[in-house]
């Protein structure tokens, strides 16, 4: 009996990616990032990459091409990881979208999410490393039991030491965030908002020195001061809060709706807001990245939106990847590069993933058998290479937990070549799945 093999979740499957590995002139090392080969398309990436750090590429395209498994996905999971956190990047699969009703309203929300605004905020707080604490506690006529009634707080900074008395409200979250003596809070003066930043070094006690707590510095200056925060959020939050408060203004009966959408009013108005903020530099726009993996799987009706949507004032970088050459254009019988209309062709930069040369195969599948802990012999390492050139890397990868499983059966910690071959024999490759149904055609329609 042979079976396919599952498709792994994305985010396992590329769990060794860590970036593009590039060096500081942007030239790719041979083996960087937990990525081999492919040198070009991931310099290019870098450029790629650097340009939406500087805000340059919003309403732009991008299109990986190249043959199944030479690593378009993983690219563009490195370009997500070199954007670092503050860049939204947002990654959808075109087959999730194609056959849903609300499409275009999915690929809008994505969209959306996919550019952000950073928004600086000064506030007024007092920040310091808790020297004393005590709760005070009231009787209530309500209640038998007496009720927390405030606290009285001494923070400290290197050079200031200030006591003050804080209400029920602050007292509950210094208690419900477990405060102690040697922890440095803030507190927003305005609206009371409670965070614990960490544990100073030199309070923690010497017996947890290697506790999971963020140790951080002392501060100095004032207790009381004014404060910058740095925040970013994508337009899809501002989508939502403005179809909350609408929902809230609206009443009771919007509560009955079954479901809550964003309206385009909605986002007009977020749009809107947006841009004042611009307007008046309280925010500035973080074009991120939508990627669309296996793009050809998008119809035309959702080709057409996309385009359009790359000329609105608020679009992020579209990043496209497809394994197709020529193909129909889904929802038509139209031809075309890629299986996507001309007019999105025209504004996509292209970058292409070349087949592998076996050096290159053995050095990927040694990478993910260190990632997922699979200790293999040399000739397991080179039947499984084999197998990568001959059938897939991505089928060569997949074995790899097969195989270990057939090992352990037999005891023994190492995947030897014998193991590789009884995973290779129960489990097919694509090719060999597709061969067994076509040999099998009548069989299979009517058994
Ligand atoms: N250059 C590389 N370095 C390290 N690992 C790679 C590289 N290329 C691919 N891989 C790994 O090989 C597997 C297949 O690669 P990936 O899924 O990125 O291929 P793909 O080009 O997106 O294929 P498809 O066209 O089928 O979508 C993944 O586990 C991936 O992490
Ligand atoms: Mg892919």
């Amino acid at each position: 009996m042979e079976m396919a093999l599952p498709r792994p979740s994305r985010r396992s499957v590329h769990s060794h990616i860590t970036g593009l590995g590039l060096d500081e002139r942007g030239k790719a090392k041979r083996i960087g990032g937990g990525l081999v080969g492919q040198e070009k398309a991931r310099e290019a990436a870098g450029i790629i990459v650097q340009l939406v750090k500087e805000g340059k590429l919003g309403g732009r395209g991008v299109l990986i091409v190249g043959p199944p498994g030479t690593g378009k996905t993983a690219i563009a999971f490195a370009v997500s990881k070199e954007l670092g956190a503050d860049t939204p990047f947002v990654a959808i699969d075109a087959g999730e979208v194609t056959g849903l009703q609300k499409k275009t309203e999915v690929l809008l929300q994505a969209l959306r999410k996919a550019m952000g605004i950073r928004i600086r905020e000064e506030r007024e707080v007092v920040e310091g490393v808790i020297a004393d604490i005590k709760y005070l506690r009231r009787q209530s006529p309500f209640s038998p039991y007496p009720t927390l009634g405030g606290a009285k707080v001494t923070l400290e900074t290197k050079d200031e030491s200030s006591s003050f008395s804080v209400g029920p409200e602050i007292a509950e979250q210094l208690m419900g965030l477990n405060v102690r003596k040697g922890d440095l809070v803030t507190i927003d003066v305005e609206t009371g908002a409670v965070r614990r930043v960490g544990r100073v070094k030199e309070k923690a006690e010497r017996w947890y020195d290697i506790g999971v707590e963020r140790q951080v510095e002392m501060p100095s200056g004032p207790v009381r001061k004014k404060k910058e925060f740095v925040r970013v959020l994508t337009f899809h939050d501002v989508d939502l809060s403005v179809a909350a408060r609408r929902v809230a203004f609206s009443g009771l009966l919007a509560l009955l709706e079954t479901e809550r959408e964003i309206s385009d009013e909605d986002r007009k108005q977020a749009n809107e807001i947006v841009k004042k903020m611009i307007d008046e530099r309280r925010a500035e726009l973080v074009p991120g990245v939508l990627f669309i993996d296996d793009a050809h799987m998008l119809d035309l009706e959702s080709f057409s939106f996309l385009t359009k949507a790359m000329e609105s004032d608020f679009a992020p970088l579209l990043i496209l990847a497809t394994n197709r050459g020529m193909a129909k254009i889904r929802g038509t019988d139209i031809e075309s590069p890629h299986g996507m209309p001309r007019d999105l062709l025209d504004r996509l930069l292209i970058v292409t993933t070349q087949p592998y040369s076996l050096e290159e195969i053995r050095e990927i599948i040694a990478i993910r058998a260190d990632e997922e802990e699979v200790p293999l012999s040399e000739d397991a390492l080179e039947l499984l290479t084999k197998l990568g050139a001959e059938r897939s890397v991505r089928y060569a990868v997949q074995l790899l937990e097969p195989a270990r499983t057939i090992a352990l059966r037999r005891k023994s910690q190492k995947v030897e070549a014998r193991d590789v071959k009884e995973a290779a024999e129960l489990f097919a490759d694509l090719k060999r799945s597709v061969e067994l149904v076509e040999k099998y055609k009548d069989l299979m329609i009517y058994g």
